[in-house]
This record gives C-alpha cells, sequence and structure tokens, in this order.
C-alpha cells in the first residue's frame, strides 16, 4: 500500500513573549575563569611573588592552587615571573609564557587562533609547554589558557578541571579598546537572558563608562540590572525593552579618552516554549472527491507571524487562557475533490525561537467504487 506523506503549514513564529527560562546559558568559559574566587588568595605560599620586570605585571591576589600546574611568565633574560588571573603586557611586546606540564595544551583567544599570521608558536619541552607570542597587537587581549594532558599510551585528553587561565591586557598607549572591524554591531536583547556588550578594554586601569547615543546620557551601571566586567564589558542581566537603543563605551586613562564601536541592542521578546500544534481532519475516512480540511491550531504567546502554505485558511485571534491573551492562530489546509492518493498521514508543524513540534493524523479515503459497491444489486 501506499502511503503519501503530505506535509503542510510551516508555521514560522516571530515570538514576542516573556521568556521564563533564563538560566539555560551556557556557562561561557570567561564567565567561569571570573568566578574563581577573589577571596580565596592563599596569602604567603607561592602567590605574590612577583618579580620586578620589563613588562609591566598586574597580578590578581590569587593564583591557583598549588597542587595545580601554574603559569610563569619568561621576561627578559631568562627571568620568571608566577602568573596570577591578569596580567598586562605593553602591546608591541613578546609574550613568553610556560606551563608545568607535558604535554600541555594551549587554548588562546578566538580572534588568534583564527588568525595569528604566524606569531603564534608553542613549544613542547621535557617538562613544559611554552607559548610566544611575537609582536603583540591590542587586539590580542584575552584570556589564554594552559591545559595539562592526561595521557595513557598515546591517548590524551585535556584535563579541563586543570586548566590553568589568565586573562592578559595587551595595553596600546593608542587604542584603549580592543580593535572591532565593524563600525556597529548588532546584539540582540532576549527577554531575560544576559546580554554583553563586549566592550573590552586593553589596559585593567582604564575607566569605563556605558553611554546611549539618543538621547545622549550616560547609562547608570548599578552592578545589578547593568553590571561591568574588566575582562568582559558591560552585562545587562535582564533585559527590557527600555534597554535597546544604540549603545556605546567610553574609557578614558590618562589624558586619553576613547569611545567604543556602537552597539544596536534590539530587544526581541522569547516565548517560553516552542508552540504545541494541534491537529484535526474534518473527517479521518474520505470518500474520493468529496472535500477535506484539516486544521492545525497553535495557542501561544502574542506577535506571531506565520508564513502562510499554499492553499490554506490563515486566521489569528486573540483568546483568554488562564486569564492571559494567548494568541490563537489557524491554518486549514484545504483538499478539494479528494483523490485516491490523498490518503496518508498529514502533518503539521509550528515553530518559534525555541524550537519547532509537530502534529499528525492519519486520513484514510475510500474509492468511489467501494461506497457504490453496496448499492450495485
Ligand atoms: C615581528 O615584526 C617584525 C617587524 O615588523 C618582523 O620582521 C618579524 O618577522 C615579526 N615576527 C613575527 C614572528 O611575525
Amino acid at each position: 500500500m501506499k502511503w503519501r506523506v503530505v506535509l503542510f503549514a510551516l508555521l514560522a513564529f516571530l515570538l514576542i513573549i516573556q521568556f521564563g527560562m533564563c538560566q539555560k546559558t551556557e556557562p561561557d568559559p570567561k564567565t567561569k575563569a571570573e568566578k574563581k574566587p577573589n577571596g580565596k588568595s592563599k596569602s604567603g605560599k607561592g602567590s605574590g611573588k612577583i618579580l620586578a620586570s620589563k613588562p609591566k605585571v598586574k597580578t590578581g591576589p590569587e593564583t591557583p592552587t598549588e597542587a595545580q600546574t601554574y603559569l610563569t611568565q619568561v621576561v627578559n633574560k631568562g627571568r620568571f615571573q608566577k602568573v596570577g588571573n591578569t596580567l598586562t603586557v605593553q602591546a608591541g611586546d613578546t609574550l613568553e609564557l610556560r606551563c608545568k606540564g607535558n604535554p600541555v595544551q594551549w587554548a588562546v583567544p578566538a580572534y588568534l587562533e583564527e588568525d595569528d599570521e604566524g606569531r603564534l608558536r608553542t613549544v613542547q619541552h621535557e617538562r613544559y609547554g611554552t607559548l610566544i607570542l611575537a609582536n603583540t597587537t591590542a587586539a590580542d587581549t584575552g584570556e589564554f589558557t594552559c591545559y595539562p594532558m592526561y595521557c595513557e599510551d598515546k591517548d590524551c585528553r585535556k584535563q579541563y578541571d586543570k586548566g590553568v587561565k589568565v586573562f592578559i591586557f595587551f595595553s596600546d598607549p593608542l587604542e584603549l579598546f580592543v580593535p572591532s572591524a565593524d563600525y556597529y554591531e548588532i546584539i540582540q536583547l532576549r527577554t531575560n537572558w544576559p546580554t554583553v556588550l563586549p566592550c573590552q578594554v586593553t589596559s585593567p586601569l582604564a575607566k569605563v563608562t556605558l553611554h546611549r547615543e539618543f538621547p545622549p546620557m550616560e547609562v547608570k551601571v548599578d552592578g545589578r540590572e547593568i553590571s561591568f566586567d574588566i575582562k568582559k564589558g558591560f552585562t545587562i542581566h535582564r533585559p527590557k525593552q527600555y534597554h535597546a537603543g544604540s549603545l556605546y563605551c567610553v574609557a578614558s586613562l590618562g589624558n586619553l579618552r576613547q569611545s567604543s564601536t556602537k552597539y544596536m541592542l534590539i530587544y526581541v521578546n522569547y516565548p517560553a516554549a516552542p508552540p504545541s500544534p494541534a491537529i484535526q481532519a474534518s473527517s479521518d475516512t474520505i470518500v474520493v472527491g468529496k472535500n477535506l480540511q484539516v486544521t492545525c491550531t497553535v495557542i501561544g504567546e502574542k506577535g506571531v507571524v506565520i508564513e502562510r502554505p499554499m492553499h490554506t485558511d490563515d486566521s489569528v485571534q486573540i483568546v483568554q487562557v488562564d486569564g492571559q491573551n494567548r494568541q490563537r492562530t489557524q491554518t486549514i489546509l484545504l483538499v478539494d475533490e479528494v483523490r485516491e492518493d490523498d490518503h496518508g498521514t498529514y502533518t503539521c508543524t509550528a515553530q518559534n525561537l525555541q524550537g519547532s513540534r509537530s502534529a499528525s493524523t492519519t486520513v484514510k479515503v475510500q474509492s468511489a467504487r467501494t461506497t457504490t459497491k453496496p448499492k450495485k444489486p
């Protein structure tokens, strides 16, 4: 028996709704790094032993736990210094890091991974690995990580929990912000999802403020609604409609004051869940030549945009569900004068920014002959 599968009604929804599942954001490695508690510094042992050196070093108070691998910076003439959470290197200088272990693997800022133009080298020695980055620029600013590898024979795995991270600022006296190729960046503000304005400075000493273009004003950064992190930029924790617009950061250091790239923040209401369509055929069994209607209904959040398939009758209504306004979207597939091969499974798929779901129903077609049969005698 040949079953024909008829797909219809792809409803593409654009969202507009309160989005309650904000905890789903993936932990970004940077965030993790920052979570290293500042209070956990071990005074004395190992930490804070900074040797005077040419590239200025600003070490965070904490050092990775003693049992762990640690990073050292090789400064001129074979001097070493232990590296803390952050490090500042003059742009133009060569960066050389050492990490105990054999083998070790390095992770570098995305920009360098894509295109280091041969400036980046890693070398594995018997007891440690080195990373050497030549002709550094402000754009190299970011997180560098060394992972000691765990090997069984020739099969090696990264030991993620033992990774040692350092955020390195490559300070450029002329560039307070990490340069960006774009004049402006478009950023989606999703309901209840933290949004980052990645205006990354090249010096931890820069003072950074947030500004709105129209009307021109400084945006209040209270640390709760909006917070600032020197390694990341500004975070809007629970975006609202009023955060939308054109924003930019201003950094000042000494006599220098510079503006960042502009960020066009566009607010997007996110649905709480994928839509749940319901499907119903006008009849489970239909006789050839009659008309069939298959109705797909989705009750969901407001602001739905539908992509209309052919031969459908569409309607959108606002209905009350549990005292809330919901949008009822209905698409009816019209099959005029059903033929034998119109039998099969009819599926309706509804989609929004949270995903898509389908509903199906099966329709049998009776041939006209079959139905007239009983009348024959
Ligand atoms: C660093 O820059 C100098 C001068 O422009 C150049 O000669 C040298 O090849 C560069 N080094 C690397 C490793 O790219």
